[in-house]
């Protein structure tokens, strides 16, 4: 069959433009394959990168029609279908899509584009040094201070070593990376391929570095960075799963730290809590607690001012709360996920490090078979656990419901709170009303 190949090229001194190469192809000819024969049979100027050909040296990544993946692993049969039934979803759009089979020719058409978030340097070979930078700033190596034993190897039980399967698959191939938003919005973000290592070097037994480590991933460089977008899950082609690691890091880092260690545990912390007592968020209190720190961040407080007075000038600043009628039931499902938790076996996220077998440890339980205890620190209240397993067939987990604290001096308490933080936000408001000369150009209203 015939089908036209795309593709975006360029150079570091030329503009990127497209050039369309016709190729009898079979349906099971690799894209690798059909990018081989237009180079030795059409343009041998073709820049590309290649090597094992069997989707192992994770070298040929690039984006083809819309997204990366690997060259040698997508084939010609594949990417008909997927295009198929993408153009099914949206066939109003279909001529501006890759793949389209236009009305005069019929001839599918292929685009082919380096990977994102890179500088190309030639076609479709990409600059990765800001990918391997990025990786090297996790400190992705077991931590040598752990190799002190000098006469045996560190051992591992089998269950140790199956919690490293996963991440262990990465091949580097940078196709999260060009894929991700965070990192397209975040040049500090190190990428989801440095915290799915990250998370493999957690949760080795091994490693004794796991208090440093998870100091080190919690700012928005690390695991907070991410938008969990979930790109990089979807095109990874190992199943590494690159946020659901960035997920377990996250975990780690709630169940250790506690709501002063940064904004990002507290942004986590208080939803939970406010979502827990009235169902919902209560808009007054959050960015006091969350950002002002309950008063403590008269800074972070003093920043919100702005955001705050035009909430007010267009009347959405609310004034009031009112608990959601569903606060039992929302209650209710956020135990029962933190009670599965607590008790699920399924890839426990390491303990702290006094809860990591020490090599004699190791030693002792792989030679009698007996793994290590994994127990892990109460399930902490992650925003991501709760909003995937909130799902209807969790609600029967629960039996037993808690009396709602909306009355009684809980409720009191919130509302007490929840009139400093307005006296606070106004005295703020009326500080920078005073101070700023152009407050009210600033504010549109002359
Ligand atoms: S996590 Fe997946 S997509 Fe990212 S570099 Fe590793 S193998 Fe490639
Ligand atoms: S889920 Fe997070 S790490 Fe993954 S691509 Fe999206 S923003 Fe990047
Ligand atoms: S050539 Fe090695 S992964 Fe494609």
């Amino acid at each position: 069959m015939l089908v036209h190949f795309n593709i975006l090229r360029q150079t570091t001194e030329t503009a990127p433009h497209s050039h369309t190469f016709p190729l009898e192809v079979e349906p099971s000819s690799t894209i690798l394959d059909c990018l081989n024969r237009i180079k030795w049979e059409q343009d041998g100027t073709l820049a590309f990168r290649k090597n094992c050909r069997n989707t192992i040296c994770g070298s040929c990544s690039m984006r083809i029609n819309g997204r990366s993946a690997l060259a040698c692993k997508e084939n010609v049969g594949q990417e008909l279908a997927r295009l198929q039934s993408i153009q099914a979803f949206a066939p109003e759009s279909s001529e501006s899509r890759p793949g389209t089979q236009t009305a005069e020719t019929d001839i599918p058409t292929f685009t082919i584009a380096p990977m994102g978030n890179m500088p190309v340097i030639k076609d479709l070979v990409v600059d990765m040094q800001p990918f391997w930078d990025n990786l090297d700033a996790v400190d992705p190596y077991v931590s040598t201070e752990a190799r002190q034993v000098p006469e045996r190897e560190f051992l591992q039980t089998p269950e140790e070593r199956d919690r490293l399967n996963q991440t262990g698959n990465c091949i580097l191939c940078g196709a999260c990376y060009s894929e991700c938003n965070a990192r397209e919005t975040n040049p500090e973000f190190v990428g989801p391929h440095a915290l799915a290592k990250a998370w493999r070097m957690v949760a080795d037994s091994r490693d004794d570095r796991t208090a440093e480590r998870l100091s080190q991933y919690n700012d928005t460089s690390g695991a907070w960075g991410c938008t969990r977008c979930y790109y990089c899950n979807s095109v990874c082609p190992m199943e590494v799963a690159p946020m659901d690691q960035i997920g377990h890091i996250k975990q780690a880092i709630l169940a250790t730290h506690d709501d002063q260690a940064s904004r990002a545990i507290r942004h986590r912390k208080v939803m939970v809590d406010m979502v827990k007592t009235g169902g919902w968020i209560d808009e007054r209190q959050f960015g006091f607690k969350v950002v002002g720190n309950s008063l403590r961040d008269i800074r972070g407080l003093a920043s919100l001012v702005p955001l705050g007075l035009r909430m007010l000038a267009r009347g959405k600043l609310p004034m009031t709360f009112e608990p959601s009628e569903g606060t039992r039931e929302v209650r209710s499902l956020i135990h029962a996920v933190q009670a599965l938790e607590s008790k699920s076996p399924a890839s426990p996220p390491p303990g702290p490090p006094s809860e990591k077998p020490t090599q004699s440890d190791s030693s002792t339980s792989a030679e009698s078979s007996t793994p290590s205890n994994l127990s892990w620190a109460p399930a902490m209240p992650s925003e991501d656990s709760v909003s995937s397993s909130s799902s209807p067939s969790a609600a029967p987990v629960t039996t037993q419901v808690e009396p709602s604290p909306a009355f009684g001096w809980t409720a009191y308490a919130e509302q007490i709170n929840g009139r400093f933080a307005m006296i606070g936000f106004v005295s703020l408001l009326l500080l920078e009303l005073f101070t700023r000369q152009d407050f009210f150009t600033w504010l549109g209203w002359r």
